[in-house]
């Protein structure tokens, strides 16, 4: 894992779009894999930024979102489709049709499962995944217990998952208490997954997956077994790390390897 550590959460979003905007220019139909939640919302908002300046152009690029709640309206005020057209799709030049979630109201949810795995196959799989991670380590909706293995799928949300998501609604009781998920099996398949972590409230999820052994009781560790992941903290994510200084060295070579080939 490639630990990148800056001062502070604008620059984890800048660094982020930059991971995507080398990826698309290299390769305009690019697959993305996009995540939900407070922290890519900086992210998106540098995207559409450089879209508007010319910098970018979203126009082949088809999207797969991590996961969706279950029984909520696709049109709900809180539903992963609204939040995605809201701050992102619809401030881009993305073509929607080829922006994908899973759906939450299917009556088969089993069968939306395999459509949505099927539909991540057959546009050649995920080139790049965005991937935040809740404060109990869980990234997507897989939570801790998730195998390591797993495919898209219902999964049963925790307590805390449901409290930290209450703050986007306007009870606790409101908060869903299933999602359709695309399992840790699935994101691992992505060609380069790049993790985004900010705040103090994380540093314990991001130590216990970076540094911890790999569990399926701290989901995010299975990021340990793919050959490229990308982990950006702010400095108060990676407060509990305790080996900073030799992923700060390792990112300074990193750098200079990297302008030496020019990339
Ligand atoms: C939800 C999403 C995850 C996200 C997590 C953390 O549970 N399903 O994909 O990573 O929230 O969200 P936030 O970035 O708001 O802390």
């Amino acid at each position: 894992m490639r630990i990148v550590i800056l001062p502070d959460a604008a620059s984890v979003s800048r660094r982020a779009a930059d991971v995507f905007c080398q990826l698309i220019k290299e390769l305009p139909d690019a697959v993305l894999g996009l995540a939900t939640g407070g922290t890519p919302l900086g992210t998106y908002n540098e995207l559409v930024r450089r879209n508007r300046a010319g910098e970018i152009s979203f126009a082949e690029v088809t999207t797969f979102n991590l996961d969706e709640y279950v029984g909520l309206p696709s049109n709900h005020e809180q539903s992963y489709h609204t939040f995605m057209h809201q701050n992102f799709f619809t401030h881009i030049d993305i073509d929607v049709s080829r922006c994908h979630l899973p759906d939450g109201e299917a009556t088969d949810l089993a069968l939306e499962c395999q459509r949505y795995e099927k539909l991540i196959d057959d546009a050649g799989g995920i080139d790049l995944q965005i991937l935040g991670i809740g404060s109990d380590g869980h990234i997507a909706f897989n939570e801790p217990g998730s195998s390591l293995a797993s495919r898209t799928r219902v999964k049963a949300l925790t307590q805390q998952t449901r409290i930290d998501n209450s703050r986007f609604f306007h009870a606790l009781d409101d908060v869903p208490r299933v999602a359709i998920t695309m399992g840790v099996g699935t994101i691992l398949e992505a060609d380069h997954i790049i993790l985004l972590a900010t705040g103090a409230s994380k540093a314990t999820a991001v130590r216990d997956f970076v540094e911890g052994p790999v569990s399926s009781m701290v989901p995010a560790s299975a990021l340990q077994l793919h050959p490229q992941v990308t982990v950006v903290l702010d400095s108060g994510a990676a407060g509990q790390l305790t080996r900073r200084e030799y992923y700060d060295y390792v990112e300074q070579i990193q750098c200079e390897l990297e302008s030496k080939s020019g990339n």
